[in-house]
Protein backbone atom coordinates (compact mmCIF):
# COMPACT_ATOMS: atom_id res chain seq x y z
CA UNK A 1 0.00 0.00 0.00
CA UNK A 2 1.01 3.75 -0.47
CA UNK A 3 -0.27 6.52 1.29
CA UNK A 4 -0.10 9.97 -0.07
CA UNK A 5 2.47 11.95 2.03
CA UNK A 6 1.12 14.35 4.19
CA UNK A 7 0.87 18.30 3.39
CA UNK A 8 3.39 19.30 6.00
CA UNK A 9 2.80 22.08 8.41
CA UNK A 10 4.66 25.54 8.53
CA UNK A 11 6.60 24.73 11.96
CA UNK A 12 7.37 21.37 10.50
CA UNK A 13 8.54 22.41 7.28
CA UNK A 14 10.56 24.71 9.35
CA UNK A 15 12.18 22.96 11.74
CA UNK A 16 12.72 20.69 9.39
CA UNK A 17 14.86 23.05 7.48
CA UNK A 18 16.86 24.25 10.83
CA UNK A 19 18.10 20.93 11.74
CA UNK A 20 19.85 20.82 8.30
CA UNK A 21 21.13 24.13 8.25
CA UNK A 22 22.57 23.52 11.36
CA UNK A 23 23.54 20.66 10.51
CA UNK A 24 25.82 22.24 7.17
CA UNK A 25 26.81 25.52 9.38
CA UNK A 26 29.14 23.34 11.21
CA UNK A 27 29.98 20.09 8.88
CA UNK A 28 29.19 21.34 5.32
CA UNK A 29 31.74 19.88 3.02
CA UNK A 30 33.57 22.17 0.76
CA UNK A 31 34.05 20.71 -2.52
CA UNK A 32 35.36 22.14 -5.80
CA UNK A 33 32.74 21.61 -8.00
CA UNK A 34 30.82 24.34 -5.01
CA UNK A 35 33.12 26.55 -5.95
CA UNK A 36 32.26 27.30 -9.29
CA UNK A 37 29.02 28.04 -11.58
CA UNK A 38 30.10 27.25 -14.69
CA UNK A 39 27.46 24.75 -15.95
CA UNK A 40 29.98 22.72 -18.03
CA UNK A 41 32.13 22.53 -14.93
CA UNK A 42 29.26 21.14 -12.68
CA UNK A 43 27.60 19.01 -15.58
CA UNK A 44 31.09 17.20 -15.42
CA UNK A 45 30.93 16.96 -11.61
CA UNK A 46 27.77 15.53 -11.39
CA UNK A 47 28.40 12.74 -14.18
CA UNK A 48 31.47 11.97 -11.92
CA UNK A 49 29.85 11.72 -8.81
CA UNK A 50 26.89 9.23 -10.26
CA UNK A 51 28.42 5.85 -9.36
CA UNK A 52 31.71 7.34 -8.17
CA UNK A 53 32.59 8.42 -4.46
CA UNK A 54 33.18 11.61 -3.63
CA UNK A 55 36.79 10.77 -2.92
CA UNK A 56 37.84 9.00 -6.05
CA UNK A 57 35.84 12.11 -7.74
CA UNK A 58 38.26 14.72 -5.98
CA UNK A 59 40.91 13.16 -7.43
CA UNK A 60 40.02 12.94 -10.75
CA UNK A 61 37.57 16.17 -11.10
CA UNK A 62 41.12 18.76 -11.20
CA UNK A 63 42.87 16.40 -13.78
CA UNK A 64 39.92 16.46 -16.30
CA UNK A 65 39.37 19.63 -15.80
CA UNK A 66 42.44 20.48 -16.48
CA UNK A 67 42.71 18.46 -19.73
CA UNK A 68 39.17 19.47 -20.87
CA UNK A 69 38.91 22.92 -19.65
CA UNK A 70 35.91 23.59 -21.78
CA UNK A 71 33.53 22.10 -23.97
CA UNK A 72 34.79 23.04 -26.94
CA UNK A 73 38.44 21.14 -25.75
CA UNK A 74 35.97 17.98 -24.53
CA UNK A 75 33.57 18.03 -27.99
CA UNK A 76 37.04 18.22 -30.41
CA UNK A 77 39.24 15.83 -28.13
CA UNK A 78 39.02 11.86 -29.41
CA UNK A 79 36.93 9.36 -27.00
CA UNK A 80 40.20 7.60 -26.80
CA UNK A 81 41.95 10.49 -24.88
CA UNK A 82 38.59 11.06 -22.84
CA UNK A 83 38.39 7.37 -22.01
CA UNK A 84 42.46 7.58 -21.01
CA UNK A 85 41.25 10.44 -18.49
CA UNK A 86 38.63 8.89 -16.63
CA UNK A 87 40.83 5.91 -16.25
CA UNK A 88 39.85 4.79 -12.53
CA UNK A 89 36.39 6.11 -12.50
CA UNK A 90 34.63 2.85 -13.33
CA UNK A 91 31.44 3.31 -15.78
CA UNK A 92 33.08 3.90 -18.42
CA UNK A 93 30.09 4.61 -20.68
CA UNK A 94 29.85 8.24 -18.74
CA UNK A 95 32.51 9.29 -20.46
CA UNK A 96 31.04 8.66 -23.61
CA UNK A 97 28.34 10.12 -22.98
CA UNK A 98 29.62 13.29 -21.67
CA UNK A 99 31.89 13.45 -24.92
CA UNK A 100 28.67 13.32 -26.78
CA UNK A 101 27.21 15.48 -24.47
CA UNK A 102 29.36 18.19 -25.67
CA UNK A 103 29.35 17.52 -29.35
CA UNK A 104 25.67 18.15 -29.30
CA UNK A 105 26.38 21.06 -27.33
CA UNK A 106 28.84 22.43 -29.95
CA UNK A 107 26.83 21.22 -33.22
CA UNK A 108 22.96 22.01 -31.57
CA UNK A 109 23.33 24.65 -29.28
CA UNK A 110 26.48 26.60 -30.23
CA UNK A 111 28.87 25.87 -27.63
CA UNK A 112 26.27 27.15 -24.94
CA UNK A 113 24.93 24.71 -22.50
CA UNK A 114 21.34 24.80 -22.36
CA UNK A 115 20.02 26.62 -19.45
CA UNK A 116 16.21 24.68 -19.22
CA UNK A 117 15.38 21.24 -17.93
CA UNK A 118 13.96 20.06 -21.14
CA UNK A 119 16.58 20.74 -23.24
CA UNK A 120 19.63 19.56 -21.12
CA UNK A 121 17.14 16.43 -21.06
CA UNK A 122 17.72 15.85 -24.57
CA UNK A 123 21.51 15.56 -24.31
CA UNK A 124 22.64 11.85 -24.25
CA UNK A 125 22.58 10.31 -20.95
CA UNK A 126 20.77 13.25 -19.09
CA UNK A 127 18.11 12.50 -17.25
CA UNK A 128 16.25 14.13 -14.82
CA UNK A 129 18.50 14.38 -11.94
CA UNK A 130 21.15 15.89 -13.68
CA UNK A 131 19.26 17.46 -15.96
CA UNK A 132 18.07 19.57 -12.37
CA UNK A 133 21.18 19.30 -10.70
CA UNK A 134 22.98 21.21 -12.84
CA UNK A 135 20.25 23.74 -13.11
CA UNK A 136 19.66 24.61 -9.54
CA UNK A 137 23.86 24.41 -8.92
CA UNK A 138 24.58 26.80 -12.14
CA UNK A 139 21.55 29.30 -11.75
CA UNK A 140 20.38 28.78 -8.07
CA UNK A 141 16.95 27.68 -9.67
CA UNK A 142 14.55 25.51 -7.32
CA UNK A 143 14.24 22.23 -9.29
CA UNK A 144 13.18 19.24 -7.71
CA UNK A 145 14.97 16.84 -7.64
CA UNK A 146 16.50 13.16 -5.52
CA UNK A 147 19.71 11.42 -5.56
CA UNK A 148 20.93 8.42 -3.39
CA UNK A 149 21.77 10.95 -0.08
CA UNK A 150 18.79 13.30 -0.32
CA UNK A 151 16.69 9.94 -0.39
CA UNK A 152 18.63 9.03 2.61
CA UNK A 153 17.41 12.15 4.55
CA UNK A 154 13.85 12.14 3.44
CA UNK A 155 13.47 8.66 4.46
CA UNK A 156 15.30 8.83 7.70
CA UNK A 157 13.13 11.84 8.70
CA UNK A 158 9.48 11.54 7.40
CA UNK A 159 8.54 7.64 7.06
CA UNK A 160 9.22 6.08 10.42
CA UNK A 161 9.66 2.00 9.53
CA UNK A 162 7.50 2.74 6.60
CA UNK A 163 8.63 0.14 3.62
CA UNK A 164 8.54 0.66 0.08
CA UNK A 165 9.03 4.32 0.08
CA UNK A 166 8.76 5.53 -3.21
CA UNK A 167 10.59 8.61 -5.14
CA UNK A 168 7.10 9.94 -6.14
CA UNK A 169 6.42 10.33 -2.16
CA UNK A 170 10.12 11.81 -1.45
CA UNK A 171 9.60 14.43 -4.20
CA UNK A 172 6.21 15.92 -2.62
CA UNK A 173 8.36 16.30 0.40
CA UNK A 174 11.13 17.78 -1.38
CA UNK A 175 8.83 20.48 -2.83
CA UNK A 176 7.18 21.42 0.13
CA UNK A 177 10.55 21.58 2.48
CA UNK A 178 12.79 23.19 -0.92
CA UNK A 179 14.72 26.65 0.71
CA UNK A 180 13.67 28.39 -2.43
CA UNK A 181 15.69 31.32 -1.50
CA UNK A 182 18.52 29.31 -1.98
CA UNK A 183 18.25 26.33 -3.48
CA UNK A 184 21.77 25.71 -4.87
CA UNK A 185 22.74 25.60 -0.60
CA UNK A 186 20.35 23.58 0.64
CA UNK A 187 20.60 20.81 -1.97
CA UNK A 188 24.30 20.82 -0.96
CA UNK A 189 23.09 20.74 2.79
CA UNK A 190 20.94 17.73 2.18
CA UNK A 191 23.26 16.16 0.65
CA UNK A 192 26.01 16.80 3.23
CA UNK A 193 23.50 15.30 5.82
CA UNK A 194 22.48 12.58 4.22
CA UNK A 195 26.05 11.42 3.22
CA UNK A 196 26.29 11.72 7.05
CA UNK A 197 23.23 9.39 7.88
CA UNK A 198 24.36 5.84 8.50
CA UNK A 199 25.03 3.78 5.58
CA UNK A 200 26.32 0.88 6.91
CA UNK A 201 24.52 -2.78 5.27
CA UNK A 202 21.47 -3.27 7.83
CA UNK A 203 21.19 0.90 8.96
CA UNK A 204 20.74 2.57 5.98
CA UNK A 205 17.39 4.26 5.52
CA UNK A 206 17.41 4.02 1.84
CA UNK A 207 16.68 0.12 2.41
CA UNK A 208 13.20 1.35 2.83
CA UNK A 209 12.90 2.92 -0.84
CA UNK A 210 11.00 0.67 -3.29
CA UNK A 211 13.88 1.96 -5.88
CA UNK A 212 16.88 0.24 -3.62
CA UNK A 213 19.26 -1.54 -5.66
CA UNK A 214 22.34 -3.01 -4.13
CA UNK A 215 24.97 -2.12 -6.39
CA UNK A 216 26.25 -5.97 -7.51
CA UNK A 217 29.33 -7.83 -6.33
CA UNK A 218 32.19 -6.02 -8.73
CA UNK A 219 34.32 -9.12 -8.63
CA UNK A 220 33.90 -11.63 -11.43
CA UNK A 221 31.04 -9.24 -13.29
CA UNK A 222 30.80 -8.11 -16.63
CA UNK A 223 31.18 -4.43 -15.66
CA UNK A 224 35.11 -5.56 -14.22
CA UNK A 225 35.55 -7.36 -17.31
CA UNK A 226 34.63 -4.41 -19.45
CA UNK A 227 36.95 -2.38 -17.41
CA UNK A 228 39.88 -4.68 -17.83
CA UNK A 229 39.50 -4.55 -21.75
CA UNK A 230 39.31 -0.83 -21.70
CA UNK A 231 42.46 -0.22 -20.07
CA UNK A 232 44.16 -2.68 -22.02
CA UNK A 233 43.21 -1.13 -24.88
CA UNK A 234 44.22 2.25 -23.45
CA UNK A 235 47.80 0.85 -23.52
CA UNK A 236 47.85 -0.66 -27.35
CA UNK A 237 45.39 -1.69 -29.30
CA UNK A 238 44.94 -5.75 -28.78
CA UNK A 239 44.05 -9.10 -30.75
CA UNK A 240 41.26 -11.37 -29.69
CA UNK A 241 43.62 -13.49 -28.40
CA UNK A 242 45.50 -10.98 -26.40
CA UNK A 243 42.58 -9.66 -24.75
CA UNK A 244 40.89 -13.41 -23.86
CA UNK A 245 44.70 -13.54 -22.41
CA UNK A 246 44.93 -10.60 -19.76
CA UNK A 247 41.15 -11.56 -18.94
CA UNK A 248 42.31 -15.29 -18.08
CA UNK A 249 39.96 -16.36 -20.62
CA UNK A 250 36.71 -15.85 -18.69
CA UNK A 251 34.42 -16.84 -20.76
CA UNK A 252 32.42 -13.67 -20.88
CA UNK A 253 34.67 -12.04 -22.57
CA UNK A 254 33.70 -12.20 -26.01
CA UNK A 255 30.40 -10.87 -24.21
CA UNK A 256 32.06 -7.96 -22.68
CA UNK A 257 33.87 -7.28 -26.00
CA UNK A 258 30.59 -7.36 -28.26
CA UNK A 259 28.58 -4.59 -25.89
CA UNK A 260 31.78 -2.29 -25.78
CA UNK A 261 31.68 -2.27 -29.55
CA UNK A 262 28.10 -1.61 -29.55
CA UNK A 263 28.19 1.33 -27.34
CA UNK A 264 30.75 2.61 -29.51
CA UNK A 265 33.24 2.36 -26.73
CA UNK A 266 36.14 0.55 -28.63
CA UNK A 267 36.39 -0.50 -32.38
CA UNK A 268 37.73 -3.48 -34.54
CA UNK A 269 40.26 -2.52 -36.85
CA UNK A 270 43.00 -4.48 -39.03
CA UNK A 271 42.31 -7.67 -37.01
CA UNK A 272 43.24 -5.36 -33.64
CA UNK A 273 40.76 -3.68 -31.53
CA UNK A 274 41.38 -0.46 -29.88
CA UNK A 275 39.19 2.84 -28.22
CA UNK A 276 37.61 4.15 -30.31
N1 LIG B 1 27.68 18.79 -4.47
C1 LIG B 1 27.05 19.05 -5.63
N2 LIG B 1 26.65 17.92 -6.23
C2 LIG B 1 27.04 16.92 -5.43
C3 LIG B 1 26.92 15.53 -5.50
N3 LIG B 1 26.31 14.94 -6.53
N4 LIG B 1 27.45 14.82 -4.50
C4 LIG B 1 28.07 15.43 -3.48
N5 LIG B 1 28.21 16.73 -3.36
C5 LIG B 1 27.70 17.48 -4.32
Amino acid sequence: MTSKPPKLGKREIRAFQAQIWAFYAHSGRKLPWRNTKNPYKILVSEIMLQQTQVSRVLEKYPEFLKIFPDVDALAKAPLSLVLHTWQGMGYNRRAKYLHDTAQSIINEHGGHIPKTVSLLLKLPGIGNYTARAVVTFAYNKAEIFIETNIRRVYIHHFFGKKEDVTDKEILLLIQQTIDADNPREWYYALMDYGSFLPKAKHNNANLQSKHYTKQSTFKGSLRELRGVIIRTLDKSPSTLRAIKSVCKNNPRTQEAIARLLKEKLIQYENGKYRLA
